[in-house]
């Protein structure tokens, strides 16, 4: 579609600008800033800041020059301002900007910028005074740049979009089982081999490990330390540092393949880098015993921190499985010789004493939010990203050290970001734009102290799912502008319609920059529920309000501005957004069947995801075990019961099933079948199993597992139970994990 930028001209006494500023006055009338703005400073003082901020409006794409007299722009020195603040007026016959650094003087312009790109045509800002601050000192994108590489020419994609959003900082995740991305020196090997890994044509989780060293390993790439010396200097150009991470001691098969020696002695299996999750063989970490490990970690460090002026290195520090540690004669010697009480403060110890040398050359470490386990001696600025951030938080309250915020369920950007229908393959659940933009980071219980702690926000991008840059754009944006906005606006200033506006003006930038993005929040997500009544009642979202959801049960000429309804008979729905006329969404269609369960209500009481009620909304599942029409038990029997209303005549009882190996979806060993007139005594009427077995349970798939009964079984009740067939077996690519059941339908003719 077309985006004519001029259309989309700012409402009457508002600016359009994310991230909000903090306090904006809006007055009356336009200035239009001319094609080539001239800047001057406003006195002598001032001439070096105004040289940047012509140097920012001509590497954001404006024509910009120095003048002595009269001016567009009149640039002024104020010391009294922030590190990163400004002041922005507009006025009938120019435009003022204020800051005590050329980074408030970056932001200022870019404030600016996005001002003039909400009406490129004209050109026009609206008359007004704009007193902009952060709210948070860390504002971060991580790029996880080791499941998916990519060339440094398009991280600097993400560095200048993250700039245009006054985000800070770019966490880059550098080095973990999947490869290792930075050229050192002193280990060459980490490059040659670890960079390196065999080519599997599954999705992540389901590749397995590289069998042997002969093995060809295509796939990968790493950057030179000129390349990312390079990228470092690109990014501080524009105010953003790169904060480097070298993972340990876990999430290290990379480093391991290319010095297996630095593993604990008792592994003796071969280690290559992993093409996927590693099952267990990523239980194989850095061994905490050996002091050659401890230097490996110093030299690397030397060398990074050689190219990386950043105050803070992330020493990475999650999930370590102890495994090999509790079975290491050196590491058992460790914790014996230090008084250490087990494997996890071995990880104290370990972290400490890499920290120690960190701190040594004047940077701060960070970690995941797991190195708070062993009760770090020093300073460590700790990621929160389990549960709500909750272990960092409660860190804070005990030691009153610094933490930023990142946390799984709302700002990870490999979650799925609209409904899953339309969305390329992924983990997890759904990380809507709206839900990290209405996401409020600091707790109402919280102290001033444990607030001022939290120092920053992070959206973090893994790229297990990710091929090209361009899938890693798509998860990226539009996203990381809320991001920027809950990092930057004042709390509670919130307004969620005006950063929808905001964001349609960007977005024409994005296309400009070349940077792919996401148009998922334009989507419909459907919810299907049983009435208990034989009848199903729809519901049809989108996240955006001034997006309106059409439907029509005919064709897809969508005809019904949509409200609540209820269905009775078998049908396709057709679904889609409009907005000003024009279609918006994607199409989404859902074809809807009945049988005598359809409409008819479930009880399960254990069913691990809550959605018991999907089995019998007459709508099948997407090989997505997460796209809500799924009814999924964990690791236990999955049991459930059917009340269809009345006593009725069937014949046929068959069980939509998923079946997926890779994401730990197997068929259930064994079902059973009974039924009731009552609801209270129950008769068994069939066993069946299956026979799918774990090595037979990829690809994915969905199978219709049926349960034989008599033609004419009379019950009104029918209780389904399905035994759980244990963890994955060895040689499989999720070996050891645990399992789960998923039904999408029960389907009674
Ligand atoms: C993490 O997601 N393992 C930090
Ligand atoms: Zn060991």
């Amino acid at each position: 579609m077309l985006l004519i930028s001029g259309l989309f001209t700012a409402a009457a006494g508002e600016i359009n600008v994310i991230p909000r500023p903090a306090k904006v006055d809006v007055g009356t009338g336009t200035y239009t800033v001319p094609r080539n703005i001239g800047v001057k400073g406003a006195d002598k003082a001032s001439q070096g800041l105004a040289k940047e901020v012509i140097e920012t409006l001509t590497m954001t794409g404006q024509e910009a020059s120095g003048v002595k007299k009269g001016g567009d722009i009149t640039v002024k020195l104020n010391p009294e301002l922030g590190k990163e603040e400004y002041k922005l007026s507009v006025n009938p016959k120019g435009i003022e900007i204020e800051a005590a650094t050329a980074t408030g003087g970056f932001y200022a312009v870019q404030t600016l910028v996005q001002m003039i790109d909400a009406d490129t045509v004209r050109r026009t800002v609206p008359i007004c005074k704009i007193s902009d601050f952060p709210r948070l000192e860390y504002r971060g994108l991580m790029l996880d740049v080791v499941r998916c590489y990519i060339p440094a020419n398009e991280i600097k994609k993400f560095i200048d979009m993250a700039a245009r959003l006054k985000l800070n900082s770019l966490h880059l995740h550098l080095t973990d089982d999947n490869g290792w991305r930075l050229e050192i020196k002193k280990y060459p090997k980490l490059t040659e081999v670890g960079a390196w890994r065999v080519d599997r044509p599954e999705l992540f989780p389901g590749r397995l490990n590289q069998r042997n060293a002969e093995e060809p390993t295509p796939v990968g790439g790493y950057y030179t330390q000129d390349e990312m010396r390079e990228l470092v200097k690109y990014a501080a150009e524009r105010h953003v540092n790169i904060v480097p991470e070298i993972e340990m001691p876990a999430h290290a098969a990379a480093a391991i393949a290319s010095y297996p020696e630095l593993a604990c002695e008792v592994n003796d299996k071969f280690v290559g880098v992993f093409p996927g999750i590693g099952g267990k063989d990523a239980s194989i970490i850095m061994c905490a015993g050996n002091d050659k490990v401890y230097d490996f970690y110093q030299d690397v460090l030397s060398e990074v921190m050689e190219i990386f002026p950043s105050p803070m290195i992330n020493l990475g520090g999650d999930e370590a499985n102890k495994t090999l540690w509790n079975r290491c004669a050196l590491c058992q010697e460790r914790i014996r010789t230090e008084g250490l009480a087990d494997s996890e403060e071995l990880q104290g110890y370990f972290m400490d004493r890499i920290n120690a040398f960190v701190r040594s050359k004047g940077r701060t470490a960070m970690g995941w939010d797991e190195v708070t386990y062993g009760n770090p001696k020093e300073d460590i600025v700790v990621f929160g990203w389990q549960g709500d951030g909750t272990t960092a938080v409660d860190y804070s309250r005990r030691t009153g050290r610094r933490f930023i915020m990142t946390p799984a369920k709302t700002t990870y950007l490999i979650r799925y970001q609209g409904p899953q229908w339309f969305e390329p393959w992924t983990y997890f659940g759904n990380n809507r734009l709206s839900d990290i933009y209405h996401y409020e980071p600091v707790g109402d219980d919280w102290t001033p102290e444990l607030e001022r702690s939290m120092i920053g926000l992070q959206g973090s991008l893994w790229s297990e799912f990710c091929k090209t840059a361009d899938d890693m754009q798509y998860l990226v944006f539009p996203r990381l502008m809320a991001v920027a906005d809950v990092a930057w606006t004042p709390k509670g200033a919130k307004n969620w319609p005006r950063f929808l506006e905001s964001l349609d003006m960007l977005i024409p930038t994005l296309d400009k920059l070349g940077i792919d993005h996401a148009e998922s929040m334009w989507n419909v997500q459907h919810t299907l529920t049983p009435n208990g009544d034989g009848t199903v009642s729809v519901d049809l979202q989108c996240e955006r309000p001034d997006a309106q959801v059409m439907y029509s049960l005919a064709d897809s000429a969508l005809s019904y501005p949509f409200s609540r309804f209820n269905i009775a008979e078998p049908g396709i729905i057709y679904a889609s957004t409009m907005k000003d006329g024009e279609r918006r969404g994607k199409l989404l269609q859902l074809p809807l069947n009945f049988n005598l369960a359809t409409g008819r209500e479930v009880v399960a009481a254990d069913c691990s995801n809550g959605l018991s009620l999907r089995l019998t909304n007459g709508l099948r599942g997407s090989t997505r075990n997460s796209d809500f029409e799924w009814a999924g038990w964990h690791n236990r029997t999955a049991e459930f019961t059917i009340d269809l209303g009345e006593v009725q005549s069937f014949g046929k009882v068959s069980l939509g099933t998923l079946i997926n190996s890779d994401i730990c979806v197997l068929a259930p060993d064994a079902i059973q079948l009974a039924v009731s007139e009552n609801g209270v005594d129950f008769m068994p009427v069939s066993t069946v199993k299956p026979g799918i077995t774990a090595e037979e349970s990829h690809p994915v798939r969905i199978v219709d597992i049926e349960l034989p009964v008599e033609a004419g079984t009379h019950a009104r009740y029918l209780k389904i139970s399905a035994t759980n067939p244990g963890v994955i077996p060895d040689g499989m690519a999720r070996e050891g994990s645990a399992t789960w059941l998923y039904f999408d339908e029960v389907i009674v003719e």
